[in-house]
């Protein structure tokens, strides 16, 4: 049997980082070889780790720094923190074809939501008029969601040049735990499209399938598209 690949988690006492060393401790493919904090050096914690990946899931805003000074250090990242923008992922991934490297920009790993995106990007095409409503447990503390905004962004991509915003409203209740509705709006009609996540579990399929493409990928691409281009992996 190969030897696992060595992971860091950065932002491993958050939820979404604890969530992902649970799922690499009982991996037999992924070893967790570092958990990060807000307190540690990055680059020297990476190193003396041995990680091949780091797994970065900090605060919004944090992201592309971090995946940078990862790519930097010769290792490869997997991105979940929301608010690396388009122009960002680009510049990572030109640094990183330049290193021999590779990484990934996944805005939200649940199955449902890439569906949902995908979904809203064609709905986009017949619908002129479409808004977002996104709604989030109150702990959340970037919004818009990372999620909205792409969600947003493949929209106004479907459409082309000139096409109108998506307003984008957020909700934050204790209750809650993340979801997001896209509504299209035509005289005489609506279509709703809804996603609801009750839990992290949602996210595991998508994580370590995306650990998997990141491991061998050349340059830092965006989203699940390529990751589950050959369907959809189970849990398990
Ligand atoms: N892609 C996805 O599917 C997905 C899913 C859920 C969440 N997210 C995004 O992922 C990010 C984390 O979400 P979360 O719910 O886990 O947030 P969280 O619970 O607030 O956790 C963030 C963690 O990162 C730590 N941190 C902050 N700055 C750091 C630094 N410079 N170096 C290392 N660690 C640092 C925080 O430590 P302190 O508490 O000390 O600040 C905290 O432990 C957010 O941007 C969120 O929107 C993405």
């Amino acid at each position: 049997m190969s030897a696992r690949r060595r992971v860091a988690v950065i932002g491993a006492e958050g939820r979404l980082g604890r969530h992902a060393c649970e799922l690499l401790e009982s991996s037999a493919e992924f070893e967790l070889v570092a958990r990060i904090g807000r307190g540690d050096a990055l680059e020297a914690a990476v190193r003396a780790a041995r990680a091949e990946l780091a797994f970065e899931s900090t605060r919004a805003g944090l992201g592309f720094e971090h995946a940078e000074r990862l790519l930097r250090a010769g290792v490869r990242p997997l991105v979940a923190t929301s608010g690396v923008t388009p122009e960002e992922n680009e510049r990572l991934d030109a640094l990183a074809r330049g290193l021999g490297l590779g990484g990934l920009v996944v805005p939200n790993f649940s199955v449902g939501s890439w569906l949902l995106q995908r979904l809203s990007a064609e709905a986009a095409r017949w619908f002129e008029r479409a808004e977002i409503v996104e709604l989030h447990h109150d702990k959340k503390r970037d919004a818009p969601s990372g999620t909205a905004l792409e969600t947003a962004r493949r929209m106004r991509a479907e459409r082309g040049e000139g096409a109108r915003e998506v307003p984008i409203h957020s909700v934050r209740l204790p209750g809650l735990y993340a979801h997001q509705e896209v509504l299209f709006g035509a005289p005489g009609e609506v279509l709703t499209l809804r996603h609801d996540m009750s839990g992290p579990d949602a996210f595991g399929p998508g994580i370590l399938a995306a650990l998997r493409h990141v491991a061998t990928a050349s340059g830092v691409g965006r989203g699940l598209d390529a990751v589950f281009a050959r369907g959809v992996p189970t849990a398990n």
